[in-house]
């Protein structure tokens, strides 16, 4: 019995690593990580700002119109895990024409300086950062945040016979597997959290993004944060829809269910509890103004018009790729309803 316990102990120091920890390491070492080394990830996976130009340009519209309303002072805008900037340079090209925002500045927050380097390389104005918390505290931020949150490694916890377990990736030369350990001692945040995933399953796997939630504390400090964000994912009651979890990787445009399988590099996402998100706005200080589908948020804010209006300075072929944009990025089926938009506001003043 001793002996056992001795080599479980041994084995867990050497060969386990917590699954969060493990897919941080895989996306984001220096070294191997797959947002670290390949500046350009378009053969995985694609995002509304690489399918359709005039999404980036009409959410940054959206923003900067809000900073208008609000006659912002010196606001500062920033795409928010803006991989290669997409975002950010459509919301330069606008305040560079702006007479109002002279003396706005625009950002591009993004652990991967790879990923970035040719946006910045070609927009010198951008300002890059790797931290939110190089961002000044006193000043009217208005943050774009696409498939931002998905790219926050989850802890993934199972619940089974009213007992919980976390998984870890076991490492054994090549061979890697998936070990479910019992767990007693967690944070008070983290037991709350499997609590109320246990009112809605019984057994099951729950994905917490820790490192989402961390992020989220970070934006306490701020006295004026705008943020809009867009992402895929499932509010708590839908959860019992992922009974394995919503762990998944891409390569070559596949989506592995067992992405333990993937040859490095590849791509390593989950879904977004948009319950924990929003409570995690919450409490950092935000109010929620709107939670609906990517699709309906673009209608509701006038897509349709901005798309006619550009339209006719389009040439033929731009015409017909810019439309299948729109569409992918606005009807259900694709993007439209599988994707939520949340546009969240902190304020001094509450209006
Ligand atoms: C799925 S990609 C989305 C990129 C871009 N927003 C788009 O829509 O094409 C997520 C990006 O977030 C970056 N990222 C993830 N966690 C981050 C963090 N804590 N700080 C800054 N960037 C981060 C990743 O490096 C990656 O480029």
């Amino acid at each position: 019995m001793y002996m056992a316990k001795k080599c479980k102990r041994r084995f867990l120091k050497e060969d386990l690593q917590r699954m969060d920890k493990f897919i941080e390491e895989f996306l984001y070492s220096p070294s191997s990580g797959y947002y670290m080394v390949d500046a350009n990830q378009k053969n995985d996976y694609l995002t509304a700002p690489q399918i359709s130009g005039l999404f980036s340009d009409f959410v940054s519209e959206f923003m900067v119109s809000k900073a208008e309303e609000d006659q912002a002072e010196k606001p500062i805008f920033v795409d928010l895990g803006g991989g290669t900037g997409k975002i950010a340079i459509s919301l330069l090209k606008i305040i560079e024409n702006s007479e109002r925002f002279k003396f706005a500045e625009v950002y591009l927050l993004e652990k991967s300086f790879k990923r970035a380097e040719e946006a910045l390389n070609e927009n010198p104005s951008i300002k890059y950062i790797d931290n939110i918390s190089e961002i000044p505290e006193d000043r009217p931020v208005y943050g774009i945040a696409n498939e931002f949150f998905d790219a926050f490694p989850p802890r993934v916890f199972k619940i089974k016979d009213r007992k919980i377990y976390e998984a870890y990736v076991k490492k054994v030369n090549a061979l890697i597997s998936i070990e479910y350990l019992e767990v007693r001692r967690l944070p008070q945040f983290i037991k709350g959290i499997l609590f109320e995933a246990h009112s809605y399953i019984k057994e099951g796997i729950v994905e917490i993004q820790e490192s989402a939630f961390k992020f989220m504390n970070l934006l306490k400090k701020f006295e004026s944060f705008h943020m809009l964000l867009f992402d895929y994912g499932y509010e708590f009651p839908e959860i019992k829809r992922f009974p394995e979890g919503t762990l998944v990787g891409y390569r070559n445009h596949h989506a592995l269910n067992n992405f333990l399988e993937l040859k490095k590099p590849a791509d390593i996402t989950c879904h977004v509890n948009f319950s924990l998100l929003k409570r995690w706005l919450s409490e950092s200080g935000f109010r929620i103004v709107t939670f609906v589908n990517q699709g309906s948020w673009l209608i509701d804010n006038g897509f349709l018009g901005f798309f006619e209006k550009r339209a006719r300075l389009m040439d033929q072929l731009t015409f017909l790729s810019e439309s299948a944009g729109f569409k992918k990025v606005v009807l259900p089926g694709y993007m439209g309803d599988a994707f939520k938009a949340i546009y969240a506001v902190k304020s001094p003043d509450p209006k």
